[in-house]
């Protein structure tokens, strides 16, 4: 199953990635996340995109369709993926059919998380993500039960560095501008399922599992 996470800054495709990790036994492959790697490993690439990602501006299409296409070729990738976080760009989205094609294999399902965005704003301030596990939650909505500590395995909870104010707002004006077009983009292609993304997180994901069946 190759599936596409489709959806704003904060939509909550990264929490519903986690839960679908468990029950397809499939990877969640993030763009951001593998952003935020290389530049924890402070690569050239990671440095780079910092730039842009702290401007809550998009990194050139180039690298982020780079990345991807060596990721699919992981052995891990066979059974099926989650992509979280791309395509996000209509360029993007043609290079990844290209890509696939090339490896004899497509998109099976586009979710498209449906959120308001006055919601967007409020859970991205008050997102923090475990530094070891990256596990995410919420100051308001799903604290931990040590305020600085992860649940899970006790690691550090932190802010990221595009989660304050003007930055989340530049994210959403470049997500209106340019990746909402993709939904058009696969609803052509009769892929889109859409989500209500409002709700508890369980039963967004069942839905998403609905969805799926
Ligand atoms: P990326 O890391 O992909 O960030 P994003 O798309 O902005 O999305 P988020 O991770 O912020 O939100 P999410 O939908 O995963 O929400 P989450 O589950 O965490 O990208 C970051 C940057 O990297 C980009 O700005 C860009 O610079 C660069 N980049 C990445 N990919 C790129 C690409 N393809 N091309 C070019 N540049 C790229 O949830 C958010 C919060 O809400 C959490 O606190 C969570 O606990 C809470 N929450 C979740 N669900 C619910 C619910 N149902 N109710 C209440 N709270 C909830
Ligand atoms: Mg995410």
């Amino acid at each position: 199953m190759n599936i596409i996470l489709l959806g704003p800054p904060g939509a909550g495709k990264g929490t519903q990635a986690k839960m679908m990790i468990e029950k397809y036994q499939i990877p969640q492959i993030s763009t951001g996340d593998m952003l935020r790697a290389a530049l924890k490993e402070r690569t050239p690439l990671g440095l780079k995109a910092k730039e842009y990602m702290d401007k809550g501006a998009l990194v050139p299409d180039e690298v982020v369709i780079g990345l991807i296409q060596e990721r699919l070729k992981e052995p891990d990738c066979s059974k099926g993926y989650i992509l979280d976080g791309f395509p996000r760009t209509v360029a993007q989205a043609e290079a990844l059919d290209k890509v696939l094609a090339g490896l004899g294999s497509k998109i099976d399902h586009v979710i498209s998380i449906e959120v308001d965005k006055s919601d967007l704003l409020k859970r991205l301030t008050g997102r923090r993500t475990c530094r070891q596990c990256g596990a995410m939650y919420h100051v308001i909505f799903t604290p931990s039960l040590n305020k600085d500590l992860c649940d899970k395995c006790q690691g550090e909870l932190y802010q990221r560095d595009d989660d304050n104010e003007d930055t989340v707002r530049n994210r959403l004006e470049v997500y209106d501008a340019q990746t909402f077009p993709l939904i058009q983009y696969y609803q052509q292609k009769g892929l889109v399922r859409k989500i209500e993304g409002v709700g508890s997180i369980q039963q967004i994901f069942e839905n998403i599992v609905k969805t799926l069946a």
